[in-house]
């Protein structure tokens, strides 16, 4: 890709915003990002970083453009080059009537009544590393909780031993956030040859677990083949480690920079699960990328046919134009979550909402029923990566034993 800038940006909308390395990110995430709030033009700019591509500033565009999959095209995937023809993922990067039929069978793999049924497992797995924390006084909330709930669910999700926590962990890492190490290849290579056994097992048996469930669903009245089955599997993998990873990180931290929060909702558990969604609003880390398929007139700009424009969920959730005081966390706002961009908007909304829901609130009512009022420990830095999930790589946490 060139980094040439297309005749169709007016110079004045050039910047060089990298999106895996915003200024700053590395210890505040969303203020890094809120540096573009301000860019004006039509609530678009253009940065010549990773090849070049439109990023939306504006709340209302940031929405209106991620709802407008007739027009904006998933098929990209990200902005890093080759990882969209490379990973092929079913339904995210699908289009139209062919999207529609694959999601309408993962759709019935999450139903409410199978997350209901893994509540009690997600629980006792919370409350598990929580027993054996409690008695240390300190942790590092990402490695020592946030990131070992989500793998170990999506582990019992397609019934594999959980020992296997630590080969799945950091390629979902590697696809949010690539440093480097691994191309887009190798890293899809890695993923297929850990899912691969068990997919193709289940085509040939199906099982009572999530992923036999999806592929059971015939698809325009024929079965799934095997290449379809390891794709979807692909995006579910990397849809559900490190945005919930992310989400319980930035919670955590919330809480602990909050203790009037902490003690509210210790002593009014019945808020939890309205707190849930709001700290999910305020706390936005996913953000995608889109290429256009026709001109999209956007107020006095187009992106035209073929560019690719970067979505950022953090720049619709904190625009003031969308939402009052979008800082303030505010367990009575009246929250319609569909209205924010945390899940995404329109036909490629999370289907994976009701079970990160579920993981969060299991992680509220488990940690705060059972650890003393925690704090941020001001010894160590807390840290942060960008990327098409900002996550906290360090939040050092600190109580009284
Ligand atoms: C807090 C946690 C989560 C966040 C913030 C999140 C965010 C998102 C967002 C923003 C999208 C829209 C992508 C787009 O428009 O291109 C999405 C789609 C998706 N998510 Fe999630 N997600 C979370 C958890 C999960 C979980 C736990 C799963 C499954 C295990 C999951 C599975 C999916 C799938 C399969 C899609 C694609 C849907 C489609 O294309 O029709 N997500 N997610």
């Amino acid at each position: 890709m060139s980094n040439a800038i297309p005749a169709h940006v007016p110079p004045e909308l050039v910047v060089d915003f990298d999106i895996f390395n915003p200024p700053g990110a590395d210890t505040d995430y969303f203020a890094a990002w809120q540096t573009l709030q301000h860019a004006d033009g039509d609530g678009l700019v253009w940065t010549t970083a990773n090849g070049g591509h439109w990023i939306a500033t504006r709340g209302a565009v940031v929405r209106a453009l991620w709802a407008d999959a007739a027009r904006l095209s998933s098929e990209v995937l990200a902005v890093t080059p080759g990882l969209g023809e490379t990973m092929r993922l079913i339904p995210l990067q699908q289009d139209g009537a062919e999207h529609k039929s694959f999601r309408a069978a993962v759709m019935k793999g999450f139903g409410g009544r199978h997350i209901v049924a893994l509540e009690a497992s997600v629980t006792a797995l919370a409350e598990e590393l929580i027993a054996d924390l409690i008695r240390r006084g300190t942790c590092d909330f990402m490695p020592d909780f946030a990131e070992i709930l989500p793998v170990h669910v999506f582990l019992s999700m397609i019934d594999v031993p959980v020992t296997d926590r630590a080969i799945l962990r950091p390629l979902g890492a590697q696809l949010t956030r690539p440093d480097g190490t691994m191309g887009v290849v190798e890293l899809r290579d890695a993923v297929d040859a850990y899912l691969h056994p068990y997919i193709a097992a289940r085509l040939a048996q199906p099982g009572d677990d999530l992923l036999s469930r999806i592929i059971a669903e015939p698809i325009e009245g024929r079965a799934w083949t095997l290449d379809e089955a390891m794709r979807m599997a692909r995006n579910i993998l990397f849809a559900g480690l490190d945005t919930v990873a992310a989400m319980l990180g930035m919670i955590a931290m919330h809480l602990a920079r909050h203790p009037e929060d902490q003690q509210l909702l210790r002593e009014n558990p019945t808020l939890i699960p309205a707190a849930a969604d709001e700290l999910m609003r305020r706390y936005p880390s996913a953000s995608v990328s889109r290429n256009a398929v026709v001109d999209v007139p956007v107020g006095s700009l187009t992106i035209r046919a073929g560019d690719i424009v970067y979505l950022p969920g953090v720049l619709h959730n904190l625009d003031p134009a969308c939402f009052d005081t979008p800082e303030r966390v505010d367990f009575d706002r009246k929250l319609n979550p569909i209205h924010h961009t945390t899940f995404g908007a329109g036909a490629h909304r999370c289907v994976g909402v009701g079970l990160a829901r579920m993981e969060v609130i299991a992680f509220l009512r488990a940690w705060l029923a059972a650890m003393p009022p925690f704090a941020i420990d001001p010894a160590r830095p807390t840290t942060m990566r960008a990327g098409n999930v900002g996550i906290l790589t360090s939040l050092p946490l600190v109580w009284q034993v």
